[in-house]
Order: structure tokens, then C-alpha cells, then sequence
């Protein structure tokens, strides 16, 4: 990884390290995290996949609702912050917890069958990372990225994707890109469905298979 992208890692690994005590907030995760990772667990459930990682898996509620909801084969939880990897870990010792960037995964190649991730894409080194998901992966493996993505306006855009901020918000035609580029074939995009009092959270849900070889 670049010396920009290890600084970038760095900095937000810390703040994660700060705020994991804040993050489990019942109406914080109803309001704001729960509505995309519900929607991942439909695109597991319909894929079937039995070998399944939630890369920046922060607290590891996704990761321990796979684990519970539908009972894979092997469950993973991927993040490079200690501080998330511990309420992690003490929430549920049937997934394996590993701690890793997302840029860099810790698993052989075609490991997989799914990888999801939620709420934490827009911190990532984003072709890296889908290259990853791509290596991972089996033939036929599902991506499944939740991320925020607010609309292209242009005072939107500025506030949310200005040079001071750690994170860089994909538009949609990015993410397709993303994902193509990586060698996906796209099933699907589609902004994440919410209660109407948390529409002013834009996050996007982008679904794509690794093509049979
Ligand atoms: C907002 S939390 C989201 C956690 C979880 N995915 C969810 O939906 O609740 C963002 C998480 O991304 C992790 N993270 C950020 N950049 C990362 C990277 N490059 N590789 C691995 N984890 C990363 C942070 O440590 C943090 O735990």
C-alpha cells in the first residue's frame, strides 16, 4: 500500500479506536446501520453463500447477525481497529475474527463466496480494495457494498468529498465502475431503503458476481 494510503489507514484506525464505545447505541445502529445490513442478509440468504466475510466489520454486529440469521459455514469479521475488534470479539466467539485492512485481506485466493461490507467503503483505498474482494472470491462469489453516497450536488458534493475529509463518499456511476473495473459483473444498485425519517443518510447498495470462469 502507498505511504498516503498507511496514513489514511492510521488515522482512521485511531478514531475507530475512540468512538467503538459509542457505536453499539441502539437507535445510532436501528437508525443508521441496521437498514443496509438487513438488506445484505436478503442478497446472502438468496445467493446461498456458505463461506461468507464482512470486511470493516467494526463491532461485528453484521458479521454475528450472519453467523445467527443464517448459519454459513464460516463467518468472518475483517477490520483494522483494535478497538472494534474487541466488542467484537466479545460479542460472538462462533465468528472469526481477523484484524486486517481491507486493501490487503487475510485469505487465500477464491477463499470466499461473499463479501459484504457496510458503512465504512468510503474510508477505503476503493480499487484496492475491490481488486481484494475480486481475489477472494470464488467464480460465481457475490460483492455486496453498502457505502455512503450522497447525490452529486454540487454543495453536497463539496461538503462531503472536500479535500480535509478522511473519507471520499462514490457516486453511483463510481461504484459500477468500481466494481467492473475489478472484473464484477453488476446484478444490482439500488439506494439503501429506509424509514422516511433517515432518508437524509445516503447510502447505496451495489451488488456484483465474479463472472464464471
Ligand atoms: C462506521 S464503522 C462500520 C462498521 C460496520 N461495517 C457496520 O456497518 O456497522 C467503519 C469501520 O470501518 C473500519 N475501517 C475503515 N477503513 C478500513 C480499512 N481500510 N480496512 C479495514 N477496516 C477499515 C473502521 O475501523 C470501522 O470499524
Amino acid at each position: 500500500m502507498a505511504t498516503r494510503g498507511r496514513n489514511l489507514n492510521d488515522l482512521v484506525t485511531r478514531f475507530w479506536s475512540v468512538a467503538a464505545p459509542l457505536y453499539d447505541h441502539p437507535r445510532l445502529q436501528q437508525w443508521v446501520y441496521q437498514p443496509a445490513q438487513d438488506e445484505v442478509i436478503d442478497e446472502l440468504r438468496a445467493h446461498g453463500a456458505r463461506r461468507i466475510a464482512d470486511i470493516a466489520c467494526g463491532t461485528g454486529i453484521l458479521a454475528a447477525r450472519i453467523e445467527a440469521e443464517l448459519q454459513p459455514d464460516e463467518v468472518y469479521g475483517v477490520d483494522m481497529s483494535e478497538g472494534m475488534l474487541k466488542q467484537a470479539k466479545a460479542r460472538d466467539p462462533k465468528v472469526q475474527w481477523r484484524k486486517g485492512p481491507a486493501e490487503q485481506l487475510p485469505f487465500d485466493d477464491e477463499a470466499l463466496d461473499a463479501v459484504v461490507s457496510t458503512s465504512a467503503f468510503h474510508f477505503f483505498d476503493q480499487p484496492a480494495a475491490m481488486r481484494e474482494f475480486h481475489r477472494v472470491l470464488r467464480p460465481g462469489g457475490l460483492a455486496a457494498v453498502a457505502t455512503i453516497s450522497p447525490p452529486q450536488l454540487p454543495l453536497v458534493g463539496q461538503l462531503t468529498n472536500s479535500p480535509a475529509s478522511a473519507a471520499h463518499n462514490p457516486s453511483a456511476r463510481e461504484m459500477r465502475t468500481l466494481f467492473t473495473d475489478a472484473g464484477f459483473t453488476i446484478s444490482e444498485q439500488h439506494r439503501v431503503h429506509r424509514p422516511l425519517w433517515t432518508k437524509a443518510v445516503f447510502d447505496l447498495i451495489t451488488i456484483g458476481t465474479k463472472p464464471a470462469s
